[in-house]
């Protein structure tokens, strides 16, 4: 689904990106990890066409992003790192799920049944269906990232590109998000690409993590990788890694270790 060919990118002489290389198959949930300035972000908008590696190539379901990109509009949700919704605009949540319809001037536009549906089925999902029509300003932090994810779904995407989705969600919804996402890319064949900091919980739920900094350097099944070892050498040797153990499966937080399992 996406391939990525020898990509680098180099701004004034510094790599930002090396020698990048791997492929997602259709309807898997990948996980990108790395520390900041990674080159993690700079990934995402290579892979949606915002930005031209300095070498090498990237494509979706065989053709160029750009081309991929035209088949049909919401085919990619991208939900970047930093907000591209003015949350103190006078909108309410359903004008934001739906802020690609909306015309010039037509904030009162009503919506079709078929969008409602849509938008009632997505915000239910994401647990924010009572507030299709609260204004975006008085929402908390999190509530508005997840406000971003539905406008992502009732696009109907292929690609879900994601980047620290989950940065103002608390604790709990943190883990009932991955559920959900989890649940989008088995059952509806949707690929995610997700970057998060969120290491110690995040491999009971994704099929495949890659380690970044500035080069690739694992990528993988959680279990087939050694994770530890592999965020030692991309986060630096005072790396101390949470880990789940098999009996805290269900707990949030998980367990302080250095070892990969036991
Ligand atoms: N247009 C640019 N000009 C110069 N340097 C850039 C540019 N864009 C990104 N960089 C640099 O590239 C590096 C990678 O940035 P990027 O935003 O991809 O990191 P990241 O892994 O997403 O980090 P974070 O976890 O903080 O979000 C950073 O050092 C950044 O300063
Ligand atoms: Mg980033």
């Amino acid at each position: 689904m996406v391939e990525v060919k020898n990509v680098s990118l180099s701004i004034n002489g510094k790599y930002i990106l090396k020698d990048i290389n791997f492929e997602i198959k259709k309807g898997s949930f990948a996980a990108i990890v790395g520390p900041n300035g990674a080159g993690k972000t700079t990934l995402l908008k290579i892979i949606t066409a915002l930005l031209k590696p300095s070498s090498g190539w990237v494509k979706i379901d065989g053709v160029e992003p750009e081309k991929y990109l035209r088949r049909r509009r919401g085919i990619v949700g991208y939900l970047p790192q930093k907000a591209i919704v003015n949350w103190n605009l006078p909108l309410t949540v359903l004008d934001v799920v739906f802020i690609q319809d909306v015309k010039p001037f037509g904030f009162f536009r009503r919506y079709s049944d078929e969008m409602l549906k849509l938008a009632n089925h997505w915000l239910g999902v994401f647990g924010i269906g009572n507030k299709k029509d609260e204004l975006i300003k008085n929402l908390s932090g999190g509530e508005q990232q997840r406000v971003s994810l539905v406008r992502c779904m009732v696009g109907k995407p292929e690609l879900l590109i994601l980047d620290e989705p989950n940065t103002a969600v608390d604790a709990v919804y943190n883990v009932r998000m991955y559920e959900i996402l989890r649940k989008i890319s088995r059952e509806l064949g949707i690929t995610i690409i997700m970057v998060t900091h969120d290491i110690g919980v995040i491999t009971e739920f994704v099929d495949e993590v890659m380690c970044l900094n500035v080069k690739l350097h694992c990528h993988g099944k959680p279990s087939e990788i050694d994770l530890s070892r592999m965020l030692n050498t991309v986060y630096g040797e005072s790396f101390g890694l949470l880990l789940h153990r098999e009996q805290c499966k269900n707990c949030m937080f998980g367990v302080r270790d250095d070892k990969t399992s036991d």
